[in-house]
């Protein structure tokens, strides 16, 4: 998909559909305005009908609209006009997208100038608009044979807001479309089947990404590799398993070689069965979706370096697939992590925290300004918070600040949970430095505690997108997040 900026009054702009907003109960934008008044009154006619009424989301397409020079006229519902924050016109912008991409339009204008957004620039109106324009085009096709067809339209332009520089609003557009292209990759590395996206096809995906940036630079380690580093945990997680496990390594640099980086951490369970803690048979396909952290990760880092952001990251991912065999891991059985701590592994479908646990002893070495680790890792997240929220858990309150307000800009929320000491505890166990599991009470936040005793060294969050990674039912399919937030994190961070 291409974008532009054009400027010209609505009504003397060229393209196949031009979309104005109509508000709750008929008011007229100012676009929205100028199309009636060249227009014979067309739109009020059409709003007096009540046949739209411009509630929030809803489109109409007016064909051969008089006065414009454009085959369609597309009406968006803005809802109420003092009630648009971002997310209402997210909303908003989706829908108008949809209706674009229903339709045989090849290039799509929208005339939205005079779009107030509460708390929000015009850039971010355009990023979101680029970003929206990319997720709603996505189709998954790899393993159908019937293949669902492309959008038509392959043009969209933005009229750009009184006061607003233009370069600023390309660069918004870039920037969206981008971060769209991220998301709809972790989507698909999310949707692939766990016979095709297995550790090496990770692997492989990061290698293809590296290759087309000279600012990147691909590590792929092995089973072998991982042993000598004395990644027990990690290791222990794939035993079982005749896919090998690879530890990927994506090494970003956009400022000086000696500046310190951010690291991201993904959990990359390209199946999860439980191990020999089996799991039950109810929809266990979705544990194909395991791997959305390592997504969120390698979408980021394909962002980053097409964003070119002026500091240097790190994208890790610790990729396994977790099966029962005779040669997996027993629960009761106790490994001895990189980090030198020994755990007892007293369930193996808590695997996500014993491959987590040695990436993050890994990150070490970066002597990080910050890691942030992805993984879907509890039930007991999608328990708590549903789809909406991803948890969030850090040492570094800070931190913490800095990422719900990401989430908010970014329509891409997380929200705290606490990690306090007193969790600590349920996970004791009498024959190892720690245990894996702590219990059937507070899920997620004993896993995070988990975790918290390997990143001592560095400021840390860990982000359990359990409930947010996918959606389940007739909508089956990875969201893609939490790319648009890290790269908002990213975005805001210096070197
Ligand atoms: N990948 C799962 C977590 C999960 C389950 C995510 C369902 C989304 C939906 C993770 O590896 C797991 O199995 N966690 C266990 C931990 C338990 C054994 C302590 C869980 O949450 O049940
Ligand atoms: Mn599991
Ligand atoms: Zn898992």
């Amino acid at each position: 998909m291409k974008y532009s900026i054009k400027a010209g009054a609505t009504n003397k702009i060229n393209s196949d559909c031009i979309a104005v907003v109509v508000w709750n109960k008929g008011g007229l934008s100012e676009e929205a305005q100028l199309a009636d008044k060249v227009g014979d009154k067309g739109i009020s006619k059409i709003v007096r009908s009540e046949d739209f009424t411009g509630t929030l989301g809803q489109t109409h397409i007016v064909y051969n609209p008089i006065g414009l020079k454009s085959k369609r006229l597309l009406l968006i519902g803005g809802g109420e006009s003092k009630k648009l924050d971002g997310k209402n016109a997210a909303r908003m912008l989706t829908a108008g997208l949809k209706a674009v991409f229903a339709s045989k339009a090849a290039s799509a204008h929208f005339a939205i100038a005079s779009l107030n957004v509460k708390d929000e620039t015009p850039e971010w109106v355009c990023q979101r608009l680029s970003q929206e324009a990319e997720t709603a085009s996505y189709r998954y096709n790899t393993t159908k044979s019937t293949k669902s067809k492309a959008v038509r339209a392959n043009l969209i332009s933005v009229s750009p807001s009184k006061g607003a520089r233009r370069k600023s609003l390309e660069e918004a557009l870039k920037s969206g479309s981008a971060i769209g292209a991220g998301i709809n990759r972790a989507r698909h590395l999310g949707n692939l089947p766990g016979n095709i996206c297995t550790p090496s096809y990770l692997a492989d995906e990061a290698t293809a990404i590296g290759s087309k940036h000279s600012s990147m630079k691909i590590k792929i380690l092995g089973e072998k590799q991982m042993g000598r580093l004395k990644m027990g945990s990690l290791l222990s997680v794939s035993a079982g398993s005749a896919e090998e496990a690879k530890l990927i390594v994506m090494e970003y640099k956009g400022a000086k070689a000696d500046s310190k980086p951010h690291v991201l951490v993904g959990k990359g369970v390209t199946f999860d069965t439980g191990g020999i803690s089996l799991k039950g048979g109810g929809g266990m396909d979705e544990m194909k979706f395991d791997m959305c952290g390592a997504a969120s990760v390698i979408g980021v880092m394909a962002t980053v370096a097409q964003l070119k952001l002026p500091i240097n990251i790190v994208g890790l991912v610790g990729a396994v697939e977790n099966m029962p065999s005779s040669t997996a891991t027993k629960p009761g059985d106790i490994v001895t992590s990189m980090a030198g701590k020994t755990i007892e592994v007293l369930n193996t479908d808590a695997e996500g925290r014993l491959v987590l646990c040695d990436v993050l002893t890994y990150a070490e070495r970066y002597k990080p300004r910050s890691v942030i680790d992805i993984a879907t890792l509890t039930g007991a997240a999608v328990a708590t918070f549903g789809s909406h929220v991803s948890a969030l858990l850090s040492n570094n309150d800070k931190l913490i600040e800095e990422l719900i307000d990401c989430g908010k800009s970014s329509l891409d929320r997380v929200w705290p949970l606490p990690l306090w000491e007193e969790y600590q505890p349920l996970l004791n166990s009498n024959f190892a430095d720690i245990a894996n599991i702590g219990g059937p009470r507070a899920g997620t936040i004993t896993a995070a505690c988990f975790l918290s005793k390997f990143a001592e060294k560095f400021k840390w969050a860990h982000l359990d997108i359990a409930g947010s990674a996918w959606h389940s039912g007739a909508q089956k399919g990875a969201t893609g997040r939490p790319v648009a937030l890290l790269v908002e994190y990213l975005s805001q961070q210096k070197a």
